[in-house]
């Protein structure tokens, strides 16, 4: 679809990366969409950074800023960042991971930091024949309600690759609190809770486990007893459309897959 999402985000925007990564997924767009400046936002910035300038490298008439930031709370960019045409890139399912209230709270923040745009929104080409749909907006990836037992094996995966990354969390607690959780000891769970419209991910402790950590502090866990580390919300087209409507967003278009089991959704700024 990249020449329809093309259209749908109008050429020369400046592309703002929330959680850009290795800026694979925005490099990937900026044939089609020729952004005249891309923003990397990311909270692990040395990685960003080295991420960056090798694509700056492969794209050097791309201007290219790279912001280390933690978006979750504010989403301020500086004043150097053009006000006109700021185009959010949000891939994966990242909003996920936020409650429906809070990814509400974070569709309103973007749609406050498009701001006030003084661009043509009639989405023709204008007088030097550039295309320039819609001014500001929003592209974002949103993984759909599916079939139970696919989400299941998605977040249980038989590889165990999603269970080395959740056990990671308590290997990362080790170390940020000299913490002796004993991997072994613990157990991934991975589910589609169906009532809450949520994968859950939970370890869970297969025998009784006495964790300690420097200063003197401990917890005990009874066995089967779970912390729960992540919850991953699904929408259907009509719910997360309509979140985009409650956020103030105006026109929306949406792309799926044959399955239709992802949505990518562009909404303009309103
Ligand atoms: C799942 S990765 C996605 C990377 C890339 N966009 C992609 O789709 O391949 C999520 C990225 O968001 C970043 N991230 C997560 N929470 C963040 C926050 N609150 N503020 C800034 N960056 C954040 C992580 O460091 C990570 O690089």
């Amino acid at each position: 679809y990249a020449s329809q999402i093309a259209t749908a985000v109008g050429r020369k925007a400046t592309l703002i990366d929330l959680g850009a990564g290795n800026c694979a997924k925005a490099a990937k767009l900026f044939p089609s969409l020729q952004p005249s400046e891309y923003v990397a936002v990311d909270i692990s910035e040395k990685f960003l950074q080295e991420a960056v300038a090798g694509l700056q490298q492969q794209f050097p008439h791309i201007a290219m800023t790279c912001l280390g930031m933690d978006f979750s709370n504010e989403l301020e960019l500086p004043v150097s960042i053009s006000r006109e045409r700021r185009q959010f890139f949000y891939p994966g399912s990242s909003i996920g991971n936020y409650t429906p209230l809070e990814a509400l709270k974070f569709l309103l923040r973007i749609r406050k930091t498009i701001g006030i745009d003084h661009s043509n929104h009639s989405g023709k080409d204008n007088d030097d024949g550039e295309h320039k749909s819609g001014g500001g907006g929003l592209l974002i990836g949103i993984d759909l309600i599916k079939d139970k037992a696919i989400l299941d094996a998605a977040y249980d995966d038989a590889l165990g690759v999603t269970a080395s990354f959740n056990l990671n969390l308590l290997q990362h607690i080790n170390r940020l609190l000299d913490a002796d959780f004993e991997l072994r000891e613990w157990r991934h769970r991975g589910f589609y809770n169906a009532q809450q419209h949520r994968v859950e991910m939970h370890l869970e402790a297969k025998r009784n486990v006495t964790v300690r950590w420097k200063n003197g502090g401990s917890r005990q866990f009874v066995a089967g007893e779970r912390i729960h580390t992540e919850s991953s919300y699904k929408y259907t087209q009509q719910s997360f459309t309509a979140l985009l409507q409650q956020a103030g967003f105006g026109k929306i278009q949406t792309w799926c897959d044959p399955h239709e089991w992802f949505m990518v959704c562009h909404a303009q700024g309103g």
